[in-house]
């Protein structure tokens, strides 16, 4: 799958700098990642095919811009950003499964369960959380970058919490028990914060690690802000976007009569809405100046994107 058509939100050299941690990332994972020739071969092939490439990388590039802006050690930045998109390839596999949403296609390929089978799709996400803990916990983040052991036990606390049942796992729990019901503005704002805006955030405190309590407060409300603005578009382009260009089913959400952005305000408030909560974000990181240039051209891309 190609981004280029995500880059129309750039200015000046944005779109290189997306290929080059994309590319950063995509190697990193793929050297985190067990080779699928050690064994059990058949559970490491599985991860490698629902981790490896084919995503966007939008956590871990929130998580190098925050990292940009703070001056936090690239060695760090790399296994934040490693850390949470192998919790978010996990949250989609099991998100896809039968007993989820029942999703045939992820990142325009059969999802892991079609390819391999159920319960190599529950051992695959498992797998990837653990592995996302792994990444993060490596004593050698320690060594010459600057982060102190207390830190790592914070930036491991964080994850640990947007992912869990107060954080991401928590939001599809919510997600799942609306089915067939009518949310309020408030109450699905709340399942959508959890189930996507907790990581994301995650994503972009991590990498903020290194940053004065000025800039973590003013990343923080960015993050919230951001984070619910990707769920609200993932609503609006589940309606409007084809499945070829989504990668992944298009009108899944309606045909599992699921509540969303759309059927709570329509497409056109739903739009201003994210909208609001993108100037919100922007609004939040203006006192930091070019230091924050990447963290708005993301925002951007964020609201822009066709997929
Ligand atoms: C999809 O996330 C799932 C949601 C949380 C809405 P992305 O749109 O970031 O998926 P990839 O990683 O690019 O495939
Ligand atoms: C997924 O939300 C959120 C997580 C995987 C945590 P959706 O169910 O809307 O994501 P897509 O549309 O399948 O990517
Ligand atoms: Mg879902
Ligand atoms: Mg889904
Ligand atoms: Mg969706």
């Amino acid at each position: 799958m190609t981004n280029s058509s995500l880059l129309n939100a750039a200015a000046s050299d944005f779109p290189a700098w997306v290929s080059s941690k994309q590319a950063r990332i995509e190697q990193t994972l793929a050297q985190t990642l067990p080779a699928g020739n050690i064994a059990p071969n058949t559970l490491h092939d599985a991860m490698r095919y629902s981790a490896l490439t084919g995503g966007k990388r939008v956590r871990a590039l929130l998580c190098y811009a925050a990292a940009e802006m703070c001056d936090t050690n690239i060695v760090i930045a790399d296994a934040a950003a490693c850390a949470v998109e192998l919790i978010h390839a996990y949250s989609l596999v099991h998100d896809d499964m039968p007993c989820m949403d029942d999703d045939d296609l992820r990142r325009g390929k059969p999802s892991c369960h079609k390819q391999y089978d159920d319960a190599t799709a529950l051992l695959v996400g498992d797998a990837l959380q653990s592995l996302a803990f792994e990444a993060l916990s490596q004593p050698r983040l320690c060594n010459n970058t600057g982060l102190q052991a207390s830190q790592q036990i914070n930036m491991l606390n964080m994850l640990a919490k947007a992912t869990g049942s107060t954080g991401m796992a928590g939001g599809q729990a919510i997600d799942l028990a609306s089915i067939g019901k009518s949310l309020t503005q408030a109450e699905l704002e709340s399942m959508h914060q959890l189930k996507t805006g907790a990581l994301i955030q995650a994503a972009v405190l991590l990498g903020a690690i290194n940053g004065s309590n000025a800039q973590m407060a003013a990343v923080r409300t960015y993050a919230a802000n951001i984070g619910l603005a990707f769920q609200v578009v993932d609503d609006i382009l589940d309606v409007e976007a084809d499945t070829a260009t989504l990668g992944k089913t298009a009108g899944k959400d309606a045909d599992a009569n699921k509540p969303t952005y759309v059927t709570i305000l329509g497409l056109a408030l739903a739009r201003q809405h994210a909208q609001k909560l993108y100037e919100n974000a922007i609004a939040a990181i203006a006192p930091f100046g070019d230091s924050a240039q990447r963290l708005r051209e993301l925002a951007t891309f964020i609201m822009q994107r066709s997929f």
